[in-house]
């Protein structure tokens, strides 16, 4: 009897685990760029207010590189665990200046070419506002929302801006 209790109880253990661990690699979140803000800074541009139906990209976006990334835009080739981010800025309109007010939201690119083959081994996401958990792509969109437009740059590596020294 005691036996049968240790067996079912291993067997319930090995399930728990095995769940947990399908979920973690199945869902391959793209995990929030902590202090991206102190990497390299690649280029700043404004989306301005021409064009209503730019309302969601409007504003500044500043795009920042971390190390790995930084290799990439040298050789043109982005080893895994390179991280770019975007960061969209609102932009308010005083009388003689245009400045900075709240952030809308990031975008956010992770290469690995292992999780994220269907993607061109890029995973994309994009977080609200402040938030680090509120996703607005998540993986299953991930696709249609951001690789579709970032595909033709596939000679590049998938990235659009250039380093300027
Ligand atoms: C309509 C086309 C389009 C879509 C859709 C798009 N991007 Fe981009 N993305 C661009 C362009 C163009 C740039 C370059 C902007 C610049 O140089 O200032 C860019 C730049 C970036 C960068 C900086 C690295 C680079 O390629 O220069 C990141 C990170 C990024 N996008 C992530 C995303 C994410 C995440 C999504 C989906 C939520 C997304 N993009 C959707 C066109 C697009």
């Amino acid at each position: 009897m005691k036996k049968t209790f240790v067996v079912l109880v291993i067997a319930a253990g090995i399930f728990i685990l095995t769940a947990f661990t399908k979920k973690t690699t199945v869902d391959n979140e793209v995990p929030y760029p902590e202090a991206y803000r102190s990497w390299t800074h690649i280029k700043s541009a404004i989306v301005s207010s021409k064009d209503p139906s730019k309302e969601h990209s409007r504003g500044y976006h500043h795009i920042y590189a971390n190390d790995k990334a930084m290799e990439g835009y040298k050789t043109g080739k982005f080893p895994n665990g390179s991280v770019i981010v975007a960061d969209f800025i609102e932009m308010v309109e005083n009388e003689s200046t245009i400045t900075e007010g709240k952030r809308k939201f990031i975008d956010v690119m992770v290469k690995d070419t292992d999780k994220y083959k269907s993607t061109g081994g890029w995973g994309y996401e994009e977080f609200d506002g402040d938030s680090k958990e509120k996703r607005i792509v998540t993986q299953a969109k991930a696709g249609t929302a951001c690789y579709n437009c970032h595909a033709p740059q596939a000679e590049k590596d998938y990235v659009f801006s250039k380093y300027r020294e």
